[in-house]
């Protein structure tokens, strides 16, 4: 009996050691330094950069993808139960692959409304159901990270990549970022806010350095990711392709290190932007922990580095615990099993709720919208009123199943179009081959949106215009990653496009018919030049693939429209007040882009300097009018925190929501300061007419503050603080003024990120 109770003994204790060494040896969230522990050098750096990208490893470096759609995976260790994760691209949705390894797949994601089209709605709520929307794909996607919100500042319109961007405004594009990071991660997925920092240029993408001022990084470049960071922390940050002020950022300790860990706190894991930078070692020291998509070679240079004592095992020790920190936060390391199937349809009807609130109406002479029941028979002229541009291209391109033409959005609501000219624009359609574009020569359905429009002879818009009741135009652009645009035919209007516009305009005024304009495009281009030649202009801007619906909701009027731009439409590219240094010097192949606007971009700079845009930040119109109350200040003089109220009225006769901005005119003291800048927004409720609504606002002490370059801190100057509230940059209803009592440190920061050259910034002075 002794013998067995004593075998039973053993064999527990053999037990308990297998389970408690088991304990040990598999990754849990609490034991993250004992795992490192038992890691070897080789299994430690082959952590800190991805595997299994798809276009980047040699054939034999291959892993096969665990999804259709990785752009990378982290690497696994078996034995130490670390699971490999993946990330696939954003931001407009999960980006899947048509075509992987030769294999065709049929799986398709929701193509969402482009960012630029999301803030427009200056719906937060909104933008984070869409969030959530993305998030939930991404889970049944199988994909544990979402690479996005993509949060830079809209610099210049010609930049490629401004579709994937909210705004020239740091406010709007730090809490745009911030719904959609706490939408995405909602659903148990990180979002990944990209690029860190100053991404405003796409020619010579890989090398380009951004010289900037202190103060303009601050307020400007910084300030948006500072807040989307703060709001929604996260999981992830990408770091960006370009220099900063002569250091590429991944491997800029002042950045990563410095602002982003020490200033603001922030504790989720860094990773590279795809193949960025150049010295391995110097990322790690910088805190850039993740190299993506990752090479062998990269893993190879950390040995040697820390071989040869040129980088300490504690960094990468460091780094390893971020990357596992994320590792244990993902749905792979739940084991979550996916589905595959998430909910397109609902999906979808978000989507067009989305492109709908985000479409601008910029035009609307004598009520021509809606289009109610008054038009029967349309003209629809463009190549793409026949092909919706619904996102831009590169890897923000989402593989969508299907989006409907407006022309079959029309139709489908029972409105007719021209057939003729609807079979000579889908002859035109179907026959784009092959057109070059600055950086695909390929042919896909998406071909369309670059091919040149085709004409239309006036004869023909002579017998057309006797059929139909309107006229409407769609123009298209299209751009996206690796190349920026042009003025002369990209900003401006080509040759035919503009013959078109006058063409139709004088031949349906001559027969007392409208003529409407829509703009299927990813940022600003010119108008001022003939937009008097539409009765009605509407800013579609890429909606994602229900954008053709939404565009009917609004036509028709069965939505009224509530967007607004929240980027400025100049008058002339030559307006603009980076046009004079971008994208960079040399000319030919720019090595430098001085931003020497400083913190005059958008509107900040055309209402300082008293120069007219084509439409100003802020504006669109709407089918019905909102009267504004005068706004009430909770104090008139600023302790800690002043509340703004206003009360918006529903006056005219149609059901809409009204996007109200706060505007506020800071002291010039020992700091020059903007003529205003937004610091806070609210939409209405879907007011019925008659209906009012109180809104709230609240300026904090932060929101006060400017940046002192000489001091290294943000002050709020003492004086008179004029408050404003309106319904575009320019159409202030009501204004009010409080005053702080003295100069206020708010924070004392670092002296770090100075330009590497001389900058010769802009100035009221001068
Ligand atoms: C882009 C990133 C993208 C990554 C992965 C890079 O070229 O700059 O925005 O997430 O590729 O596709």
């Amino acid at each position: 009996m002794k013998r067995v109770i004593y075998t039973i003994y053993i064999m527990f204790f053999i037990f308990s050691i297998d389970v408690l060494s088991q304990n040990v040896q598999v990754l849990n969230k609490d034991n993250i330094d004992e795992i490192i522990k038992l890691m070897t050098l080789d299994e430690k750096v082959k952590m800190l950069s991805g595997v299994g990208d798809i276009y980047n490893t040699s054939k034999e470096e291959l892993i096969e993808p665990l999804v259709n759609g990785q752009v990378a995976a982290t690497f696994s260790i078996p034995r130490l139960g670390i699971v490999s994760t993946v990330t696939t691209d954003g931001p407009a949705g999960v980006k899947l692959d048509t075509i992987q390894k030769g294999i065709m797949h049929k799986t398709y994601a929701t193509c969402f409304p482009s960012a630029t089209t999301l803030a427009s709605t200056w719906n937060l709520e909104l933008v984070e159901k869409i969030g959530r929307a993305m998030g939930n794909e991404t889970l049944e996607f199988g994909s544990d990270a979402l690479l996005g919100p993509g949060i830079n500042i809209q610099r210049n319109p010609l930049t490629g990549r401004n579709f994937e961007y909210f705004s020239e405004d740091p406010v709007i594009s730090g809490e745009m970022g911030a719904a959609v990071i706490a939408g995405i991660q909602s659903q148990g997925v990180s979002a990944c806010v990209k690029h860190f920092a100053a991404n405003n240029i796409e020619t010579n993408r890989m090398s380009i350095n951004a010289v900037i001022s202190q103060r303009a990084l601050r307020e400007i470049y910084l300030r948006g990711f500072e807040r989307a960071i703060k709001k929604s922390n996260p999981w992830m940050l990408m770091t960006a392709y370009n220099k900063l002020n002569g250091y590429y950022t991944p491997e800029h300790p002042d950045l990563l290190k410095t602002i982003l860990r020490d200033e603001w706190k922030y504790d989720g894991l860094v990773v590279t932007d795809w193949g960025a930078g150049k010295d391995h070692p110097a990322q790690m020291r910088a805190g850039n922990e993740l190299m993506m998509p990752g090479h062998p070679v990269q893993s190879e240079r950390l040995i040697k580095a820390v071989n040869s004592g040129k980088l300490d095992e504690k960094v990468i020790d460091q780094n390893v615990k971020k990357v596992l920190e994320y590792v244990v936060k993902t749905p792979r390391f739940r084991n979550y099993k996916y589905s595959n199937k998430p909910n397109l349809i609902l999906n979808a009807t978000i989507c067009r709720e989305a492109a709908s609130e985000g479409i601008v109406l910029l035009k609307n002479k004598e009520e021509t919208l809606p289009l109610r029941n008054k038009v029967k028979k349309i003209a629809l002229f463009g190549k793409n009123s026949y092909h919706l541009i619904v996102g831009g291209t590169g890897s923000g391109r989402v593989i969508f199943k299907y989006a409907a033409p407006l022309s079959e959005a029309l139709e489908n609501v029972g409105m007719s179009i021209s057939k003729p000219l609807a079979n000579y624009y889908k002859n035109y359609n179907d026959s784009v081959v092959r057109v070059t574009v600055p950086t695909m020569k390929v042919r896909t359905r998406n071909i369309i949106d670059f091919a040149p429009e085709p004409s239309v002879s006036k004869e023909q818009i002579e017998q057309i215009v006797k059929k139909t009741d309107v006229a409407i135009l769609t123009i298209g652009r299209n751009a996206g990653e690796l190349w920026d645009r042009d003025v002369n035919g990209y900003f401006k209007l080509s040759s035919t496009e503009m013959e078109l516009v006058r063409c139709i305009s004088e031949i349906y005024k001559k027969n007392n018919k409208k003529f409407i304009v829509i703009l299927n495009i990813g940022g600003p281009i010119e108008v001022e030049s003939w937009r008097d030649c539409a009765d009605a202009i509407v800013l579609a801007w890429q909606p994602g693939q229900e954008g053709a619906y939404a565009l009917v909701d609004i036509l028709k009027g069965n939505v009224t429209p509530s967007g607004k731009l929240a980027v400025t439409f100049p008058r002339n590219y030559e307006d603009v007040p980076s046009s004079k240094s971008f994208p960079g010097v040399p000319e030919d192949n720019p090595v430098n882009a001085f931003y020497e606007e400083g913190i005059y971009v958008g509107y900040r700079y055309y209402d300082s300097f008293n120069v007219m845009p084509a439409y100003e930040f802020g504006y669109g119109l709407s089918y019905t009018n909102f009267s504004y109350s005068p706004l009430i200040l909770s104090s008139n003089k600023f302790d800690k925190r002043i509340s703004v109220y206003v009360t918006i009225k529903n006056t005219g006769k149609t059901a809409g929501k009204e996007t109200v901005q706060l505007y506020l005119n800071a002291p010039s003291g020992v700091l020059e300061k903007p003529e205003q800048e937004l610091k806070d927004f609210a939409k209405t409720n879907l007011l019925k007419p008659g209906e009012v609504q109180q809104l709230e606002f609240n300026l904090d002490l932060d929101d006060l503050a400017s940046f002192h370059t000489g001091k290294s801190q943000w002050i709020a100057e003492q004086g008179k603080y004029e408050v404003s509230v309106g319904s575009s940059s320019r159409d202030i209803r009501s204004k009010s003024q409080f005053v702080l009592e003295r100069d206020v440190v708010v924070e004392q920061t670092h002296d770090v990120l100075y330009p590497n050259f001389l900058l010769n910034e802009l100035t009221k002075k001068k």
